[in-house]
């Protein structure tokens, strides 16, 4: 039987099992009446009746302290359910639990400790930067029963969650993989399909495994941007490439190298990319890009995040982007794209799985109005200002893409007017549709809906100046600033140097800059 395979976004800190939702998932196999043995117990009690707790650290609420490698030395009844969640890996067991590099209990070791105690039908659930598999030697004693991913929504490692049960009629041999369509967080409702694709490949997770869970992900042109230099392009048949930048001592500075072997930063890897839109694109980072930030756009943000906010400038619509890494967390929400689909491969070692992460850039109103008279802070012009969507990907990043007017007046040139309404879904360029919720007081000034306005201010891109008029009235410039995925105002200034452009003809009631974004 396959494991039953699932996806979760949770920030659960060194407490594993402080998480809700991971919580939630735990009660799933315990049962009220079960006697549970915490090997590594930490700080969080569990939902069991009995429960056995063991930490090595002497300070931790715990029965025994033992290292768990010994805890048969201490534990003599009969168990239900093993629960095994030590530091993930040696260097964390030393560097956030202060141990010795020996102390680290791993996995197999704890598997055959607690084999004996546990229950025919018992379950061994443990946590770790992979889906580690069961001691070799046990490996018949044991069926996989379910596999959790759970994304950390950041720069870090994922964790994945195992349940084991323990049963004679096991057949978990390695390789296998297993696909499932599901949906995210136990069941709250996402807007699209989601499927996981999980693989476990013999010992260690080669170059050669993860390209080809990335290659069923990709159809048509596609493009690869591989900073591991693992992948010969000529052999795996990809439209175009381009040479990424290797050195680690300058890896904070440059992302790619020029035809004439110049490095190219951040800023400019747009420039390096092919004139044709690519129907996918997959980014396999610098193995150390994580850790390192780089200047982009005058602030200092992950090299990362440079990268896949400055590739987004130059997509278009529809493309697919497949993110190589530690880490399932990908293209931002903000930037509009939707998650679809990961595949994680993963090896026999507890080392960190690899995820072959999928999104999707939605389709919005590109083109839009591209042949329209616009006010600019320098007067009329023609096409200075298409749909809000292309302005993100107009050539003068440094002159302001945005424009906000009060929607009261001239509701075109909100930048909501140009996204699909994520709430009676009328498309870019047209006004929303029905009631919402046959509540009027969802509509903005009656044009379109409250969340259609914040989801377009949340696309603004980390300290893009907008321009905001009221009625044709140039009230000055807003500076957003991009918090941990969402944008938020956090100032505004009337600026000083910018020409007041002349009038609108279609001038409505004076407003002042804060009425108008507030
Ligand atoms: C990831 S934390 C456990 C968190 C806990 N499950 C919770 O949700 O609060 C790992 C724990 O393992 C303990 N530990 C590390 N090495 C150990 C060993 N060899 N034997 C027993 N406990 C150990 C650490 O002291 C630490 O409290």
């Amino acid at each position: 039987m396959e494991p039953v395979l699932s996806y979760y976004t949770v920030q659960a800190g060194a407490n594993t099992f402080a998480s809700e939702k991971i919580a939630r998932i735990l009660e799933k196999y315990i049962d009220d009446t079960d006697t549970v043995l915490n090997t590594c117990a930490g700080e969080t009690p569990l939902p069991a009746a009995t429960e056995i707790r063991n930490d090595i650290d002497e300070s931790a609420p715990a029965d025994h302290h033992v290292d768990c490698r010994e805890i048969g030395d201490k534990v003599k009844q009969e168990i239900d359910v093993v629960l095994h969640d030590p530091p993930f890996s040696e260097h964390q067991a030393i560097q956030t639990y202060g141990l010795e590099a020996d102390q680290w209990p791993g996995y197999a070791p704890v598997h055959r400790e607690v084999h004996p105690l546990l229950r025919e039908g018992g379950y061994i659930i443990q946590a770790g930067f992979s889906a580690v598999p069961i001691a070799q030697k046990l490996r018949d004693d044991y069926e996989r029963r379910a596999i959790v991913v759970a994304n950390q929504l950041g720069r870090q490692d994922d964790w994945v969650l195992t349940i084991d049960e323990k049963t004679t009629e096991s057949d978990s041999e390695r390789p296998w993989s297993t696909t499932a369509s599901v949906v995210p967080n136990g069941g709250i409702a996402t807007d699209g399909d989601f499927d996981i694709k999980y693989r476990a490949v013999p010992s260690a997770v080669s170059a050669d495994d993860i390209w080809s869970a990335a290659r069923d992900r990709c159809s048509g042109r596609t493009l690869l941007l591989d900073w591991q230099g693992s992948i010969d392009p000529s052999e795996i048949g990809v439209a175009e490439t381009i040479e990424p930048y290797h050195s680690d001592a300058q890896l904070d500075q440059y992302v790619a190298l020029e035809n004439d072997g110049s490095p190219v930063p951040p800023r400019k890897l747009g420039d390096s990319l092919p004139g044709r839109q690519p129907d996918a694109v997959v980014v396999w980072p610098h193995s150390t890009a994580s850790n390192v930030t780089t200047e982009y756009d005058g602030h200092e943000i992950g090299f990362t995040r440079a990268i896949k906010q400055e590739l987004d400038r130059h997509f278009g619509s529809g493309v697919t982007v497949l993110l190589i890494g530690n880490t399932a967390t990908g293209m931002r929400r903000q930037w509009d794209y939707t998650h679809t689909g990961v595949t994680v491969v993963d090896g026999e070692n507890p080392d960190a799985a690899w995820y072959i992460s999928q999104f999707q850039k939605g389709q919005n109103g590109l083109g839009e109005l591209a042949e329209s008279m616009r006010l600019t802070p320098t007067g009329w012009t023609t096409a200075a200002f298409e749909s809000p969507v292309d302005n993100r990907h107009c050539s003068a990043p440094e002159a302001g893409r945005w424009v906000i007017d009060s929607p009261r007046v001239t509701l075109e040139r909100h930048p909501a007017f140009y996204y699909q309404c994520p709430v009676c879904g009328a498309s870019g360029g047209t006004e929303c549709v029905g009631r919402g919720n046959n509540d009027w007081a969802s509509l903005s000034y009656g044009g379109v809906h409250t969340r259609r306005c914040e989801y377009a201010e949340s696309q603004i891109e980390q300290s893009e100046q907008v321009h905001v008029y009221d009625g044709g009235n140039y009230l000055g410039i807003a500076e957003y600033e991009a918090t941990d995925g969402i944008s938020t105002l956090s100032e505004t200034t009337l600026s000083d140097s910018d020409t007041i452009p002349e009038e609108d003809p279609n001038t409505g009631t004076q407003a002042t800059l804060e009425d108008v974004l507030g």
